[in-house]
């Protein structure tokens, strides 16, 4: 069924495990998280961007969703907005079926201008309110995502960065992060640590000087109560990043973000790990291996069979490393 995310942080919370989100686009995406949540026995939070909606349009995204619930009718599952722009893309998500939104107003309406806490708690609350009242559940955002390597910001749709931005900006203050609680009453809160979204996070194995999970740890114990939300959480493992390059793929050696990090903060609040990067990279791999081994082949569920096989993998992966298995 259907579910808002607060029921599902809130069981995380009792039992001390995290859940993670999964990003989608179209149908086989849907199905390998619904395949990985069935055969683990795990709730489900699957989320769809601004772009992901566009992409797959609104109409597809909410039939398909509705499918996922009527196939596992025992699995709870979020439909959650993510990186909403504005108090009107949230809505719009809400009319969609969506039973969480993300507004991220860490970023003003264009994505890209770092916003004034003012505007950030007032556009949040009026989420808040809407939300609220329809039993849809809120995720917050304070701090702006990006590299403590680079010092560089980013949009909130991963794409290009903000500029440079002080250390300060790219890490959520713990102080601010109860005002902000305190001030809008959202369910979850999403933090900036040094992370980034997409492949290219960091150069080397990050160390607390780049992936400060120290400050996960100050926001907790300020804020015991509060659900934590980790963004650009894909590890990008090394045996993804091996196979895309095997079958004529061109990426650079990168680094993300180690799961027994994630599990860390896991005993520190955090319940909500969004995965995109690593889902993608596991579909693109799987499609570059059966199109370079088989150039014969042109029925395209030759490659989506093994690409959405190869995301399931990713999902249950993560599912049982974060501790949802066995808690649907
Ligand atoms: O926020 C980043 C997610 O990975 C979604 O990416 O905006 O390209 O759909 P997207
Ligand atoms: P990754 O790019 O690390 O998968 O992050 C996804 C994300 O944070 C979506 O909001
Ligand atoms: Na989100
Ligand atoms: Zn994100």
């Amino acid at each position: 069924a259907l579910v808002p995310l607060r029921v599902v942080l809130d069981h995380a919370a009792e039992n001390d495990y995290g859940v993670a989100a999964f990003n989608v686009n179209n149908m086989e995406q849907i199905q390998a998280i619904m395949e990985a949540a069935d055969e683990t026995d795990s709730p489900a939070i699957i989320q769809a961007s601004r772009g992901a909606r566009a992409y797959s349009q609104d109409a597809y995204l909410r039939h398909l969703m509705q499918a996922a619930a009527e196939l596992y009718p025992h699995i709870p599952v979020v439909m959650h907005q993510d990186h909403g722009n504005s108090v009107a893309t949230c809505l719009s998500a809400i009319e969609n079926n969506f039973t969480s939104v993300m507004m991220d107003g860490s970023l003003e309406e264009d994505g890209k201008t770092p916003a004034s806490f003012e505007y950030n708690v007032r556009v949040t609350k009026e989420v808040v309110k809407l939300a609220h009242a329809r039993g849809v559940s809120v995720e917050g955002e304070l701090g702006v995502l990006g590299s403590l390597e680079s010092g560089e910001g980013e949009q909130e749709d991963g794409h290009g960065a903000v500029g440079q931005l002080t250390h300060d900006q790219l890490l959520t203050d713990p102080e601010e992060a109860a005002q902000f609680v305190e001030a809008t009453g959202v369910d979850a809160l999403a933090v900036a640590i040094g992370t980034s979204h997409g492949a290219y996070k960091f150069s080397r194995k990050p160390d607390g000087e780049v992936l400060a999970m120290k400050q996960i740890e100050a926001i907790h114990a300020r804020l015991p109560n509060t659900h934590l939300v980790m963004h650009g959480s894909s590890s990008v493992p090394q045996e993804l990043q091996d196979i895309i390059n095997k079958y004529g793929g061109k990426m650079k050696q990168t680094y993300g973000v180690p799961v027994e990090e994630i599990q860390r903060g896991i005993k520190s609040g955090v319940r909500k790990i969004n995965v995109d990067t690593d889902c993608r990279m596991a579909i693109t791999g799987a499609i570059r291996k059966v199109l370079l081994e088989s150039p014969e082949k042109f029925d395209p569920r030759d490659y989506l069979k093994p690409a959405r096989q190869a995301m399931k993998e990713v999902c249950v992966a993560r599912m049982t490393a974060f501790g949802q298995a066995g808690n649907a």
